[in-house]
């Protein structure tokens, strides 16, 4: 389908000193907008909101880390939005927000004729979120576009990326536009399931413990942004 006749439209722009993305996901029908992850420079997608006259009525957050939600609060006195994220990532971060709208994995949210569905994808953080809607998935931190989130901080856990993204492998259509957390390949920066699967090293191991082994071990010794695609073969091969 061409891109215009979807409900919606996505923007995104790349802020800050960590090539963090923030998304405004807009409703034509309801002339309403969801902005993901709002941090850095917010204003600048803030007004471009107000420029297109696009009311902001929700954010959504991929998950708390600092890099995604700094420019919270900055949003919340520009917009009178709700707050979405999952009950887990709640429990996480404890933080104090003012009447968040706390999800479980498979909820939805509608947004004027937009219908976005809530992914849990567990790994990089306890309660990190997939934003799905049509053929598009806003993936924060789970999947970079050839690379995946870092599973060694505060709430990681490598064994659950595994099961994450082996789900998201094997659920989501191969045609699925992938937009990522941040900018870490930006020869392209937006990508489908479909180049994924054949080039983000961490799709391609069948066995946890290859996995876990290369998240936690061999990953970062060997790999730097910009990020390009390996290949199964190379990608088992550095295991040895
Ligand atoms: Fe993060």
């Amino acid at each position: 389908m061409p891109q215009n006749s979807k409900h919606y439209s996505i923007y995104s722009m790349e802020l800050g000193p960590m090539e963090n993305f923030v998304y405004l996901l807009h409703d034509h029908a309801s002339n309403t907008a969801a902005i993901v992850d709002p941090a850095w420079e917010v204003n600048e997608m803030l007004g471009f909101a107000d420029e297109k006259e696009i009311k902001i009525t929700d954010v959504l957050l991929t998950h708390s880390h600092h890099d995604h939600i700094n420019g919270l609060q900055q949003t919340l006195e520009h917009s009178d939005a709700r707050v979405h994220l999952l009950k887990p990532e709640a429990k996480f971060w404890d933080a104090n927000l003012s009447n968040p709208v706390l999800h479980h994995g498979a909820d939805q949210i509608q947004l004027g004729d937009s219908l976005i569905n809530i992914l849990h994808t567990p790994g990089h953080t306890p309660g990190s979120a997939c934003y799905h809607l049509g053929d598009d998935l806003i993936a924060g931190d789970t999947l970079f576009v050839f690379g995946c989130g870092r599973c060694d901080l505060a709430g990681g856990d490598p064994e659950e990326m595994f099961q994450t993204l082996k789900k998201m492998k094997t659920e989501l259509p191969a045609t699925t536009v992938l937009h990522p957390g941040h900018n870490y390949a930006p020869q392209s920066p937006t990508s489908t399931m479909a180049s994924q699967c054949q080039g983000n090293p961490f799709l391609h191991f069948d066995e946890a413990s290859d996995f876990v082994k290369y998240r936690m071990h061999v990953h970062d010794t060997i790999r730097n942004t910009p990020y390009e695609a390996v290949s199964k073969e190379q990608a088992c091969a550095s295991l040895k």
